[in-house]
């Protein structure tokens, strides 16, 4: 963006534009942009990511990795041992139910796996909102409400679906929060995130939890798995591709798990791995090193519920990107009368200003950004003109665009480590990275900037190598393949 040169209450303004971006144009502004002018300026220099800030990035996720690795608590990085030392290979058979907490919704599921010929026969699955109180409630109350849930579903269970007699159906359950595994099927929660405050589970084993509500319920049920839905992203991409080395999620929430050598984990202490390899969950939500920030982040982070934590995951992931710029927003609208005199309630309102509405105002197409203007008004309670209109979507792009850079750089710190380990290993080869999430799914200006740093820092004959794949519900039906592989039952597969 360049401000020229002019009177003081008139000014050219000219937002040039990002490769995939927003139409280049040139305006004509009045003085109450002259105010906001500075603090757009500013911001987009804060936010920067050129290509020295991606490296620093990758290079730093990588360093932390080797010394979360090295000692529990040796970096931000907690490096989760996952306990799950084998991936699906195809031959898993049976029914399976999978059970998955980790944002707004919740859901269940089930699958008859019929083994390498037939794969995945018959499957069907349930999702049900968390209510908001829920989240803020005791630990009772919310596993009580997924034992409940799982109940419902599981008494619908029909023809096509088929327990051998004798057995209690088995559960991979995927719990997507920091939890400290004891062993594949147990876990203790370390913290909430994401937004989740509920009193009482912090310090307790998840599993015990969701057993103990069980047995309220009289469901006769057991957990075969406990599994982040990193890992249950990597085991459900892996069924179906053996290239699959890295599995990420950028939702709600954002964290990476990866196929680690045991030999490269020097904390690894009594733990026997036969395949030599295990999967590591990073909880890389918890980095920070180097990132670029602002004043909007740091007051976002010091007014959460968790100040101070997850900094990766508010920088990059969907629940925070539309709160950053409703922040920059208000700064704005106090700073002149770009959107008229008074700063509206509603603008106000924390978190009223959502990724999915950033998202939404990048695709506005059209020549007088009307579905920006609804947008802004309608969400806000902005009246905007269309110089306006230009320079919120410029905050949005800014945003976005950090957002996106920085995860990709994120992915090639932990490309970075993996080859290092295995020279030529990953680099060298066809290395599958499932994605999942929301945040990605839908937000196509994100990805591309994900992907445009990806290229960047790895360049372009390598980059041809890393595969990003969008995985759609692979972490239900990995969790189920977990269990299906830790099944408490004598198997053959
Ligand atoms: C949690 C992770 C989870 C991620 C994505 C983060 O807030 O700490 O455990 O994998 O969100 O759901």
């Amino acid at each position: 963006m360049s401000v020229t040169a002019s009177p003081p209450s008139v000014r050219s303004f000219t937002l040039s534009r990002s490769p995939r971006g927003i139409p280049r144009f040139r305006m004509t502004v009045r003085s109450s942009v002259v105010s906001v002018a500075p603090i757009l300026t500013k911001l987009q220099k804060e936010c920067a990511t050129p290509l020295p800030v991606l490296r620093h990035v990758a290079d730093a996720m990588a360093a932390d990795m080797r010394a979360g690795l090295a000692v529990d608590g040796g970096s931000d990085l907690q490096m989760i041992l996952s306990y799950v030392d084998s991936l699906p290979t195809g031959n898993e058979k049976g029914l399976f139910y999978a059970l998955d907490l980790g944002g707004t919704n919740f859901r269940v599921l089930r699958v008859q796996l019929g083994g390498k010929d037939e794969r995945v026969v018959a499957t069907e699955f349930d999702q049900v909102s968390i209510p908001q109180e829920l989240m803020f409630g005791t630990s009772e109350e919310l596993f009580d409400f997924i034992a409940s849930g799982l109940a419902k579903f599981a008494k619908k269970e029909g023809g096509k679906y088929h327990l051998p007699r004798g057995r209690k159906r088995e559960i991979g359950f995927t719990f997507s929060f920091p939890v400290k595994q004891t062993s594949v099927d147990s876990g203790i929660l370390i913290k909430w995130t994401k937004g989740f405050a509920v009193s009482g589970t912090a310090g307790k084993d998840v599993v015990a939890c969701l057993n103990e509500a069980m047995q309220r319920q009289g469901l006769d049920m057991q957990v075969s798995a406990l599994v982040n839905d990193t890992v249950g992203t990597l085991a459900g991409a892996r069924y179906w591709d053996d290239d699959v080395m890295v599995a990420v999620i950028l939702g709600t929430g954002t964290n990476a798990c990866y196929v680690e050598c045991v030999d490269a984990i020097p904390k690894l202490k009594g733990h026997n791995s036969t395949s030599g390899r295990t999967i590591i969950n990073t909880e890389w939500g918890a980095f920070s090193n180097g990132l670029p920030l602002t004043q909007f982040d740091r007051e976002m982070d010091a007014e959460s519920i968790n100040p101070g934590e997850q900094i990766f995951e508010k920088t990059i992931s969907g629940m925070y990107l539309g709160e950053i710029v409703r922040r920059v927003l208000v700064k704005m609208a106090e700073a002149g009368d770009l959107f008229g005199e008074s700063v509206p309630e509603k603008l106000s309102t924390p978190f009223v200003l959502r990724t999915p509405d950033i998202c939404a105002m990048q695709q506005d197409n059209s020549q007088d950004l009307v579905d920006v203007e609804s947008i802004l008004y309608d969400v806000v309670g902005l009246k905007s003109n269309l110089n306006a209109r230009k320079i919120v979507l410029e905050v949005c792009d800014t945003i976005v665009k950090r957002g996106g850079r920085l995860a990709g750089a994120g992915i090639v710190g932990i490309l970075q480590k993996m080859e290092e380990e295995s020279k030529g290993l990953i680099y060298g080869k066809r290395t599958v990275v499932a994605m999942d999430g929301g945040l990605y799914e839908h937000f196509s200006q994100y990805r591309s900037y994900l992907q445009d740093a990806v290229t960047e820092l790895l360049g372009s004959e390598i980059s041809k190598n890393v595969v990003i794949e969008h995985t759609k519900d692979g972490s239900g039906i990995g969790a189920a393949l977990l269990a299906a592989s830790n099944s408490k039952y004598e198997h053959d597969f």
